[in-house]
């Protein structure tokens, strides 16, 4: 059984955007530094333009935040030759993360220059190796959302072997992925596998009425807690699973009908 353990799902700071908010992005660093989560998971879209510039003023925040952290590039960090610079000053854009018993696998799914990503066939081998261990819960961390998202317009950039990273991802026992891109908060259950999207941490780059917000995984025993949570105030359950079966926990989770039906707008990459 899994002891208690949280991780924080941050994604799509977009620093250096003229819709990033310096001081939402202080607020998550002060909320995370109080919580104190084992991990902090960020799934990309930390620069806007994958200027190396914006890099260290990324690496600023980061070195504020008193959690470990781990990174997956976004589209938006291998602009430029912007994935240079994510080796140099974040680190390795594959990596893999035992966390008391919780095994957490990120990849990249960018392609430079490119608003769509893949993680690529030659890359499920490494994926299932990472996940080849027994763990009392396994996670997956990317970039490009793996389903689509409600509420987020037209439908054009999941990752691009999304059919085939399902499979592999089943056959490797994850119970949980989380990713970013969309900027719109949502967790999917598939199969028994949990497909949770954060929204974007510190921007405004939002669709239709969404906020600003972060995730958190809570794992205590073999309950799962998915949680939707709002810079400044307040957070909403967004799943509650059983981390050995998948099955949902009393509550299913809540349709976000604040966030749904936006027409397709503004936004040309996320
Ligand atoms: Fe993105
Ligand atoms: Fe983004």
């Amino acid at each position: 059984m899994p002891g208690n353990v949280r991780i924080a799902h941050i994604s799509d700071f977009h620093v250096g955007s003229p819709f990033f908010v310096p001081n939402l992005m202080n607020r998550v660093i002060a909320e995370l530094n109080e919580l104190e989560p084992e991990l902090v998971v960020i799934t990309g879209d930390v620069t806007n333009e994958g200027y190396r510039q914006e890099y260290k003023n990324v690496v600023a925040y980061l070195d504020r935040l008193r959690s470990p952290v781990a990174v997956v590039p976004g589209n938006h960090d291998a602009r430029n030759v912007g994935y240079v610079h994510f080796e140099e000053l974040i680190g390795p854009r594959h990596w893999s993360r035992d966390v008391r018993g919780v095994q957490v696998v990120g990849a990249d799914s960018s392609e430079p220059d490119l608003d769509e990503g893949q993680i690529g066939r030659e890359r499920y081998e490494w994926i299932c190796e990472q996940f080849a261990a027994p763990a009392d819960l396994k996670v997956f961390a990317l970039h490009h959302h793996l389903l689509p998202v409600p509420g987020t317009g037209r439908e054009r950039s999941t990752v691009m072997d999304a059919g085939d990273l399902l499979q592999v991802l089943l056959e490797c026992g994850v119970n949980v992925v989380l990713a970013g891109h969309k900027h719109v908060p949502w967790v999917w259950r598939f199969e028994t596998m949990y497909v949770a999207n954060a929204g974007t941490a510190s921007s405004l780059r939002l669709r239709g009425h969404t906020k600003p917000c972060y995730n958190v995984l809570e794992v205590e025993d073999d309950e799962v807690r998915i949680w939707r949570t709002f810079p400044f105030g307040g957070r909403t359950i967004m799943a509650r699973f059983s981390a050995a079966t998948g099955a949902q926990l009393g509550r299913s989770p809540e349709p976000a009908r604040e966030h749904a039906a936006g027409p397709a707008h503004a936004e040309p990459s996320s």
